[in-house]
């Protein structure tokens, strides 16, 4: 059964897999002289320059995740095979927000939510949509330009791409509402508790955006793990994944079915990028022996605990029929726990219990196009569906 939890198997990667093998050297390069020899520590960007020399052929073995010396612009052989596979799964779930058929949402909004309804679906969309912009500049400038092997890249590529594609849902939803979108865009402005949870973000990535890191430095590597971390076990693993989860309640009410369909194929979206996240964050951690303090990692979930139940109790002031902000803030601290032990790491809200049960089910609904009448969300453009 697909998993919307548990997108890829996060133990170690397959290193050896038999299609990804090395041809032996005397196939693919003539003997060098001494001379043409490219220096061992010469970057990848370097190394592609002079490829018309003759150079050492590059080696799985020899990859790393990021501070990486060869060639970036080749790339097989794969030492992460596991980073090339959420690359063509990835590519199996094409959509685009005008799939959808969103005329009873109009009708939904206008004739039949109440205010508290409106209220939750206007701040959802709201938060959404400016973290996704958030996250699109994230991977695109600030992470992938730091990884040192192309089978990486290529999968944040196609999750620039995603990112941006999800923004595009969410503008379609707020425009053919017919919300005022100057409002809703610039709500987050006025709105502290939305405010501060962007605020946070902020403040952790963009000690990463800059060009001028250097990741050789232990402080700086231990930052950028500090922040990759943060970014794909709470921002897309935690904050995404329960942000959806207002719209599934209307949507188990026959509500608002349209845009809970476009935020479910958003969260099979986001499902991986947290995946992908964690498993390249537990590479680094590997291959560098690093670890960020355990009190920073403490302070990332205390931090994110407090600005989600403060999200959580203005978007719920008002209990909405079958959801309360206590059963959104519980389950946070719920899906926080999985995303710890996907990390390998100390739970940090031991004995939080899961308060949506119906919440994996609803998102992973193969019975939904009886139900509902709608396309099922496990859609897929090529072959059989497999996450790994
Ligand atoms: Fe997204
Ligand atoms: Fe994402």
């Amino acid at each position: 059964m697909l998993s919307w939890d548990e997108a890829e198997n996060t133990t170690g990667a397959t290193l050896n897999n038999s299609s990804y093998r090395r041809k032996p050297v005397s196939m693919l390069l003539k003997p060098l002289d001494d001379k043409n020899q490219i220096n061992q520590r010469t970057s990848g960007t370097e190394a592609a320059e002079q490829t018309t020399t003759g150079i050492q052929p590059v080696r799985a073995e020899d990859k790393r995740v990021v501070n990486g010396q060869t060639d970036i612009n080749q790339l097989a052989p794969f030492k992460y095979p596991w980073a090339w596979k959420y690359f063509l799964n990835a590519n199996k779930n094409h959509w685009t927000p005008l799939d959808i058929n969103m005329a009873q949402d109009v009708h939904d909004y206008h004739h039949t939510l109440t205010p508290q309804e409106r209220h939750v679906y206007e701040n959802v969309l709201s938060y959404l949509t400016t973290s996704d912009i958030l996250a699109m500049r994230n991977i695109g400038l600030a992470v992938m330009e730091k990884m040192s092997a192309p089978e990486l890249q290529i999968y944040q590529a196609r999750q620039v791409y995603e990112e941006a594609l999800h923004t595009w849902t969410y503008q379609h939803c707020i425009e053919t509402i017919g919300l005022d979108q100057g409002e809703i865009y610039n709500r987050y402005r006025v709105v502290p508790e939305i405010n501060h949870k962007i605020q946070i973000a902020n403040r952790r990535l963009d000690s990463v955006l800059r060009p001028d890191i250097d990741l050789n430095n232990r402080d700086e590597l231990e930052n950028f793990v500090m922040a990759y971390m943060f970014f794909g076990a709470v921002f897309e693993g935690c904050w995404f994944y329960n942000g959806f989860s207002p719209i599934f309640a209307l949507q188990r009410r026959g509500l608002m079915k349209g845009t809970a369909e476009q935020l479910q194929y958003i969260m099979r979206d986001e499902v991986m990028h947290c995946g992908f996240g964690i498993r390249t964050v537990k590479q680094i951690i590997i291959e560098n022996h690093v670890m960020p303090n355990p009190k920073a990692i403490r302070d990332m979930w205390d931090e994110s605990e407090a600005a989600e139940a403060g999200y959580a109790r203005y978007i719920l002031k008002d209990t909405i029929l079958g959801y309360s902000a206590e059963d959104h803030i519980e389950q946070f601290r719920f899906v926080a726990n999985r995303r710890a032990h996907q990390l390998g790491i100390e739970e940090p809200f031991p004995g939080a219990r899961c308060t949506l049960s119906w919440l994996d089910e609803q998102a992973n609904l193969r019975k939904e196009k009886n139900f509902f009448e709608t396309r099922v969300t496990e859609y897929q453009t090529g072959g059989a569906l497999s996450w790994d």
